[in-house]
């Protein structure tokens, strides 16, 4: 669906190579946004030019500050402005915590974490100066869903969590509205690879979705559109599960007794 909500909007969208950074990134484009698409991946620029609408590709590592610097400063410097930032990059490092690195450890730290901070910074710099603008982190359902397997990458989100509240506490008196997106399960590298090696299972993962299903990356960047565009203002440091229920937490398969016994009239 194509509209105007991001019309003359400036946006910066880390981890925009592929998966659901790259469905947020042709979803703002599509809504008139110029998307700059960060990431570490070398294809990038192949990403970029099939959104076109004069989508760039911006490689970086966010696991260097200064590079996250240099490139709000680069971007700023040549558009003027910076109205949307999303944090969309992230890893996952599925590992029992008692064989867990320090080198894994830092690794997720870095990426899922000090990274998306250290990208407010550099960018909510220009948004205070600029008369605000809007952030959207990419969080997750494992915030709220233990999944067993991955301490780093729950404490991480959970981290992230917390930020999008105290920044939004902290930045709204700029115009600069802070929100995280907390998806379920979406089929994108990072769920499909460990579905491949036997470490996720799909029927164990939809026995407790209430739909039944996986999510979209679609659903998920056009949350992102909303939380982006004035259509939000009023919504300020939350946390939105787009999970299709899944943090409810129902027992797995429980949804066979509701199928065997409502029955219609
Ligand atoms: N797929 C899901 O079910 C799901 C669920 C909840 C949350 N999420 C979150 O959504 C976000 C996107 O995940 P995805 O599913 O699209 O996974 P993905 O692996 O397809 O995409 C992640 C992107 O981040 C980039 N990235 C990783 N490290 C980087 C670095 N050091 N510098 C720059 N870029 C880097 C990757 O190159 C990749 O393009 C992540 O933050 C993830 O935690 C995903």
């Amino acid at each position: 669906m194509t509209g105007s909500r991001l019309e003359g909007k400036v946006a910066l969208v880390t981890g925009a190579a592929r998966g659901i950074g790259f469905g947020i990134a042709e979803k703002f484009a599509a809504e008139g946004a110029r998307v700059v698409m960060a990431d570490v991946l070398e294809n990038g620029a192949d990403a970029a030019a099939r959104i076109g609408n004069g989508a760039e590709f911006y490689r970086i590592d966010l696991r260097s500050r200064d590079a996250i610097f240099q490139m709000a400063d680069a971007v700023h410097e040549k558009y003027g402005h910076i109205d949307v930032l999303v944090n969309c990059a992230g890893i996952a490092r599925p590992c029992p915590s008692l064989q867990l690195s320090e080198e894994v450890l830092d690794e997720v730290i870095d990426i899922n974490m000090k990274a998306p901070f250290f990208c407010c910074q550099a960018v909510g710099r220009y948004m205070r100066k600029d008369g605000g603008g809007s952030i959207v982190n990419i969080s997750s359902g494992n915030t709220r869903m233990i999944n067993v397997g991955r301490l780093p990458y729950g404490i991480t989100k959970g981290a992230v969590n917390l930020m999008t509240e105290q920044l939004g506490a902290e930045w709204a008196m700029y115009g600069i509205k802070v929100n995280a997106i907390a998806p379920g399960w979406i089929r994108t590298e990072m769920v499909e690879t460990p579905l491949k090696k036997g470490i996720l299972n799909a029927d164990e993962i939809l026995s407790v979705s209430p739909v039944e299903r996986f999510g979209k990356v679609e659903e998920i960047a056009s949350l992102a559109c909303f939380l982006a565009c004035e259509e939000s203002d009023y919504i300020v440091g939350q946390v939105i599960f787009a999970d299709g229920g899944w943090n409810l937490g129902i027992m797995p398969n429980a949804l066979n007794y509701i199928k065997e016994n409502d029955k219609e009239e």
